[in-house]
Formats: structure tokens, sequence, C-alpha cells
């Protein structure tokens, strides 16, 4: 398969969306700033961190990520993982598509959960796989059903790619599902590629349960500073797994790729993590004050939407029950200026044709609601009697 063989199901529409007022889809938290961070460290008592940012090296910084970021990073998960255990990417998308490349290899099966980020699926299609699409389903609530990958598991499978907390639909596994598809994964010798970019954005923080990376030792983490931080301008992402031989293969992987990181984006990505509780907390409290009136909106306009209330990160798969599908319902709100994401852009199968994404993690939300709020009411005496048909 040849790098662009796959339509980017999203290019089109973000390049045709770059200066919509509202982005009512996006998924990352609201965007820090270089002066908060920096007066964050200050409060810390991290001035040498500050002064080692004005005053650092424009080389190379180390292959894989530098030392005291990866151990920075290994502080996030249990016991048992260690720098050692960190191996850092240009981001998560980079880390998702590089692994695969580096693990798998054509004649391979690999089994991915969708919906899902494309580059989840599209990385193992690249290296050579074929794939089976274990879906998802609103009737499940969105948990994995265990049954049915264990039914998608061939001779060669050699990886299963999940998304947990879930884009879009903000659904979370539970740890005795997870500790199932582990069991499962070990017994036919497979491993699990997680991606767990929403980890740390848990609506309550006591549902949070281990990573993948914690549970088995033949599982892959994958993380990324754009989503609890909203620190994606740093430019850094990274997996995480016990396994030190998986981990000398990303390193090599990442040699032919990826070996040139910004150090500047490595000392703010510290600041940042050195920073997460009060960064988190804050980004947390958007979301719970954007989901009040998401809850209340869904609530009262229950004849045309429904909503499963999401558990975790900052996006919600909401169904519409209006007489036109999902993807039209999106080109009409672009026209109005509201960008939701189609179940186009996850290539949804037939059953998930009325679902779309919407965003809550950023301060710009209750704007991007109230425009949505007008238009529906718009729509409403055109839709007439076809509403919740
Ligand atoms: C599920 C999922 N994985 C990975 C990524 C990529 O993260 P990054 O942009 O930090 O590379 C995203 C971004 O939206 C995502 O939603």
């Amino acid at each position: 398969m040849h790098l662009l063989d796959s339509p980017i199901r999203s290019e089109e529409l973000l390049a045709k969306t770059i200066n919509i007022r509202h982005r009512f889809y996006a998924s990352s938290s609201e965007p820090l700033m270089l002066t908060e961070l920096i007066a964050m460290a200050e409060n810390n008592g991290d001035q040498q961190l500050v002064q080692h940012y004005h005053d650092h090296s424009l080389g190379y910084a180390d292959n894989g990520g530098s030392w005291d970021l990866r151990q920075e990073i290994s502080q996030l998960y249990d016991a048992g993982i260690s720098a050692e255990h960190v191996v850092v990417f240009p981001g998560a998308q980079t880390g998702m598509t590089l692994t695969a490349q580096a693990l798998l290899q054509a004649g391979d099966h690999a089994i991915v959960i969708t919906p899902s980020y494309q580059s989840l699926e599209e990385g193992a299609k690249l290296a050579g796989c074929d794939i089976t699409r274990v879906n998802l389903s609103p009737d499940d609530h969105w948990q994995m059903d265990i049954d049915a990958v264990a039914a998608a598991i061939k001779v060669n499978t050699k990886y299963i790619a999940l998304n947990d907390p879930h884009n879009p639909s903000g659904a979370m596994m539970s740890l005795d599902s997870k500790l199932a598809l582990v069991r499962l994964a070990e017994e036919h010798d497979i491993l699990i590629f997680s991606d767990e970019v929403y980890r740390w954005l848990e609506h309550d923080p006591l549902t949070r349960s281990p990573s993948m990376a914690s549970l088995s030792n033949k599982a892959i983490a994958l993380s990324t500073m754009s989503k609890p931080w909203g620190a994606g301008g740093t430019g850094i992402g990274w997996v995480v797994c016990q396994d030190k031989h998986i981990c000398s293969k990303l390193l090599k992987a990442q040699h032919i790729y990826a070996v040139c990181f910004s150090r500047a984006g490595e000392i703010q990505a510290m600041m940042a993590l050195r920073s997460s509780d009060i960064i988190i907390a804050k980004n947390i409290q958007i979301i719970h004050d954007n989901l009040a009136l998401l809850e209340q909106y869904f609530a009262d306009n229950a004849d045309i939407f429904e909503w499963i209330s999401p558990r975790a990160g900052g996006t919600g798969f909401v169904k519409f029950k209006g007489p036109i599908s999902a993807n039209e319902l999106a080109n009409q709100l672009v026209e109005h200026e509201i960008l939701v994401f189609p179940p186009a852009i996850f290539d949804c199968d037939d059953s998930l044709k009325q679902y779309f994404r919407i965003g809550f993690s950023r301060t710009t939300m209750p704007a991007a609601l109230q425009a949505f709020r007008l238009f529906i009411d718009q729509q409403r005496p055109i839709w007439g009697k076809r509403v919740g048909a």
C-alpha cells in the first residue's frame, strides 16, 4: 500500500473550514500559553528549568527523547514503568504510525477497534497488514465486545489497535474488560496498541484505571501533550512499553524517520508535566462546565438528539434523529460557520450514519453551542414532523 492510497478523511473539510467561526468538533484541551507555562514553572521554584529554556543548545536533542523528559513522563505511570520504557515521538500521530511500521510486516493481520482516529488503522495498513475492524456500538454504550475481538483473531494476527478513552464517544473501557483483552492477547501472542491520548481527562479521576502498558508487558500505550495539557505545540508525544526489546525497535524506527526533536518543545513539555495537577484540573473544570450546558441542551432537545454522556476526554458522539443524514447536517452547519465532525470522518458504517462528533474541552464551546442552538431552532419548522422519525 502507498502512503497516499487512502484519502485523508479530514483533509478537505479542515482545508475548507480553516477560518470557520465555531470549532464545535475540537478535541484537544484549551491551548496553554508559553507565558502561562513559564509562570507556573517559576511558581514551582523551577528557575533552573526556566533558565535552561532560555539557554539551551539548538543542536539535535537525543533520539527517542532526552532522558530528563523520559523520566518525567515515566512518573505519570505506575511503578514498573521507568524512563527506559518511554520512547518520545514528534506527536502521537507519528508514534502510532511508526510503532506499526516497526513492529508489523506484510502478511500480518491486525484488528482495529472502530470508529477510530484514521491513522490508527492507516499505520497498520501501511505496514502491510490485513485489517479486520471490530465496531463499537452505542447499543453497548460503546463498550468493546471481547467475544467479537476473539472471533476476529486469525493465525497471523499480530496486533490489536484500540483507543481508550475513546474518541469520538468519550467512553472508557472497564478494568475488567481491559484485563480480559490482555488475557486474550497474551494467549494468542498478540501485541496490544492502546491509544490513550485522552487518559488523565477522566471526568471523575477516580474512574481512571491503569494504562494498558502497566497491565501487560506486550501492551504499548500512546499519549501526547496535545490533549490533557493543551500543549500540542510542543510537538511531544510518546509510547510506553515494559518490553525493552520493543522499545529498542521503536528507537531504531525513530532513527530512520524522526531523529530531529525540538529541545525547546521537550523543555516546555517538562514544565507542563511538572504542573500537571494545575493544568489538568483547569481543563477538567472547563469540560465539566461545558458538559453541564450540553446535558441540559440535549435533555431539552431529546426529540431530535440522542446523547450518551461521555466519561472521559472532550468529545461526544451524538445521534441526530432528524430527516437528513448526519453528513448532510454537518454540511449545513458548515454553511452556518459551525464545524462538527460528520460520520464520514470516521468512515463509519451505515449503523452510525446518524452520528456526529462534537468537542467540549475549550472555553469557546458555549458560543459554538449557542450558534448550534440557533441553527437547529431555525431548521425545526423546515424539518417539521419528520423530526424524531
Ligand atoms: C484518538 C487520537 N489519537 C491520536 C491523536 C493525535 O494526537 P497528536 O495530534 O497529539 O499527534 C488524536 C488527535 O486528535 C486523537 O484524537
